[in-house]
């Protein structure tokens, strides 16, 4: 299976709509993000954020597409979880019991072999965990993300082909079956945090 077949990066041509804004092109939104983000670098409280990159300010922005990946602590975090997230509300109970259960995966996917990483996660590992704890659309944080297999993991949660060749069943209206058969978790994207120290490691995430 090619990466391109899984639908990772759904890059679109015409008009993008990107934090509730609307711009002509892809590469609009990219320059007005940059421009923020190149004001950003002149402010010296946020530069002082502990693990700011040791780098030029040309060589933080040339490697940032703001405001999805940002190779410095990255100011639309707060705006992401504000649209994305769900305030905590203890009157509606969430419990899960802790996810046991084999994750060994091979080391020869597609997705695996794109790059190398000296800790790199198969996303099919990570993939079985993402839907026990939450539903679609949900918010996964990766403080720790490096090459970011858990953004993959959560795209692909979508992805029907990729679940079932989990060893799943899936159901036409996409609630899937454990081995058991028994109702296990619902197919859809979920939404990634993925962050790192190394903005090797982001660059090659945010591809
Ligand atoms: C085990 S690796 C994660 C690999 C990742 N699951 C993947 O599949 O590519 C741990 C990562 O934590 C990062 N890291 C270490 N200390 C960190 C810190 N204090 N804050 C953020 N990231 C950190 C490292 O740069 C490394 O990329």
């Amino acid at each position: 299976m090619s990466q391109s077949n899984l639908n990772l990066a759904n890059k679109s041509t015409g008009s993008v709509e990107c934090l509730g804004q609307k711009f002509p092109s892809e590469e609009v939104r990219r320059e007005h993000f940059l421009k923020l983000v190149a004001q950003k670098l002149k402010d010296s409280e946020f530069c002082k954020i502990e693990g700011f990159p040791i780098g030029k300010d040309e060589d933080i922005l040339a490697v940032s597409d703001p405001p999805y990946c940002t190779a410095c602590p990255n100011p639309w975090l707060a705006d992401f979880v504000k649209g994305y997230g769900t305030p905590f509300d203890p009157k509606k109970p969430y419990h899960r019991e802790p996810f046991a259960a084999d994750v060994s995966e091979g080391e020869n996917h597609p997705i695996n072999n794109a790059h190398s990483y000296h800790t790199k996660v198969p996303h099919r590992a990570i993939m079985k965990y993402i839907p026990h704890y939450t539903q679609p659309g949900e918010v996964v944080f990766d403080g720790f993300c490096g090459t970011g297999m858990t953004g993959v993991a959560t795209q692909l949660c979508a992805n029907r082909t990729e679940v079932q060749e989990l060893g799943y069943r899936v159901q036409d209206e996409g609630t899937i079956l454990n081995e058991e058969g028994k109702p296990f978790f619902k197919l859809g994207a979920r939404r990634a945090i993925p962050n790192d120290l190394s903005p090797a490691a982001t660059f090659i995430g945010s591809r």
